[in-house]
């Protein structure tokens, strides 16, 4: 009964460190979409794709360009705008998209 509850417990604080895709949606829409678009896909091959990513990848990197550790002028700017909680949530909306996702790795 005691490891059922704390499996429980677990369960819940697990749920509680995931981003909501929903709010992450709502972020993306007033934030992202100009470049990555709301499908992730990108308006142009300038832009990384964003769908189907992994959602830990996503926050490490913005987390990254936040902090300066990864640089690039404009995403610099964008992340400094995000606190931790958008950054979980528009990392699991992207990473939802998996019908976007990259596949094709070929050099052209
Ligand atoms: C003005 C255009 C623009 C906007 C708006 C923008 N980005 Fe970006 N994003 C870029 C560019 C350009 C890069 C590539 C930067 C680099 O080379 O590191 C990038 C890179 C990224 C990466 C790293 C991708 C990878 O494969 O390593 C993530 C994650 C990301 N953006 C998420 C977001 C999110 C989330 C938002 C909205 C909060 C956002 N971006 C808004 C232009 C933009």
């Amino acid at each position: 009964m005691k490891n059922f509850i704390l499996m429980i417990l677990l369960l819940f604080t697990q749920l509680g460190l995931a981003g909501d895709p929903v709010l992450g949606k709502a972020k993306a829409e007033q934030v992202c979409v100009t470049c990555h678009g709301l499908d992730g896909v990108g308006i142009d091959d300038t832009y990384p794709k964003l769908a189907g990513q992994y959602a830990d990848y996503m926050e490490h990197a913005l987390k990254d360009y936040r902090s300066g550790a990864r640089k690039n002028a404009i995403m610099a700017g964008f992340a400094a705008t995000l606190t931790d909680e958008d950054i979980a949530n528009v990392a699991a909306y992207y990473s939802t998209l998996k019908e976007n996702r990259l596949t094709d790795l070929t050099i052209k």
